[in-house]
């Protein structure tokens, strides 16, 4: 287990906690940077609080179009504001992002963090639910001939649908015993992305990828979205979803310091700056707004121009 300085063991005991409120209008209005200090204050608290002003998201969007529009709530169409934010988005021309976006409280090797197994669900069941439910309705048919799916960040669990096969299932993580246990992996590989974002595999290789609540780990987002474009075949589906909730400690600071709303730009980002895939979209699949863990999907293919 990674050792935070500061921290007491109790307090370093790795959990994932709640990122702000669970609903994404409550989140489009999170200021980007100023929520950082407050969290690192706060070390004796594993809920991180974040306040509310304006959104990193819409300051974006204000740089992008270069006059003081924003994503406004009372503009919302009906539906989950989620699915409103990559619509039509004016990406700004050169990347928004800065080096420290990427950098995390504890920059202690990634191979410390996930040594031991954690046998746990990291969402609840209804949001897991949701996400499989939603698998179950975007992924090939099980047992299509020649179907390849790579899951990303994995586990022990991937929240495929139950009796789900492929003849070629790859997860990747960091935590071999977990990968060991997962009952619906044909193979796995321990590596850790954040030193070696490289994939090792050929190109236009697989058919979706998946990565689930991991996003917000990686560091080096850009080289392993287009990684992950390489090994996609052309119009392969590539399916980031993502909760409110993290490793705090180990999530890059664009992600702790920014809402639900945000994290969706963010990531629709990745995909748009990554080049060769598809405008990203967004889904909200939270199983109960409000009452448990909210589920978002960022997803988008890669172009079938854009063989790699
Ligand atoms: C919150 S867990 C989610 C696990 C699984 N996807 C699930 O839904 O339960 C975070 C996962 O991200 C993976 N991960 C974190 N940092 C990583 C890195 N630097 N390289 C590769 N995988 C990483 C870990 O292996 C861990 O399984």
């Amino acid at each position: 287990m990674c050792s935070v300085p500061g921290l007491s063991a109790a307090q370093q005991t790795p959990k994932l906690v709640l990122l702000g409120r669970s609903r994404s209008s409550r989140t489009l209005c999170c200021p980007a940077f100023a929520a950082i200090p407050k969290v690192r204050a706060r070390r004796t608290s594993r809920r991180v609080i974040l306040s509310f002003g304006a959104s990193f998201f819409e300051r974006l969007m204000s740089m992008a179009t270069g006059a003081g529009s924003s994503f406004s709530a009372s503009a919302r169409p009906r539906g989950s504001p989620i699915e409103e934010v990559l619509n039509n988005v004016k990406w700004p021309e050169t990347f928004p992002f800065k080096a420290e976006d990427f950098q995390r409280f504890d920059e202690s090797p990634d191979t410390f963090f996930y040594s031991e197994p954690r046998f746990v669900t990291h969402i609840d069941d209804p949001a897991i639910r949701a996400l499989t439910n939603y698998y179950a309705k975007v992924f090939p048919p099980s047992n299509t001939p020649g179907v390849a799916m790579l899951d990303l960040c994995s586990s022990w669990v991937s929240h495929f649908p139950a009796g789900y096969k492929q003849e070629r299932i790859v997860g990747m993580g960091m935590n071999e015993e977990e990968l060991k246990r997962n009952p619906v992996l044909t193979e796995y590989i321990v590596q850790d992305l954040n030193v070696n974002p490289k994939l090792p595999f050929e190109d236009n290789s697989f058919d979706v990828i998946t990565n689930v609540v991991s996003v917000d780990y990686l560091n080096k987002p850009i080289e392993v979205f287009k990684e992950m474009q390489r090994v996609l075949k052309p119009g392969g589906l590539a399916l980031m979803s993502f909760s409110n909730r993290c490793f705090w400690t180990k999530a890059i600071s664009i992600w702790t310091s920014t809402g639900d709303s945000d994290h969706v730009w963010i990531v629709g980002a990745y995909f748009h700056y990554a080049g060769g895939f598809e405008p990203p979209q967004a889904v909200d699949i939270s199983p109960n707004p409000g009452r448990s863990d909210p589920m978002y999907v960022v997803y988008s293919r890669k172009g079938k121009a854009n063989e790699a």
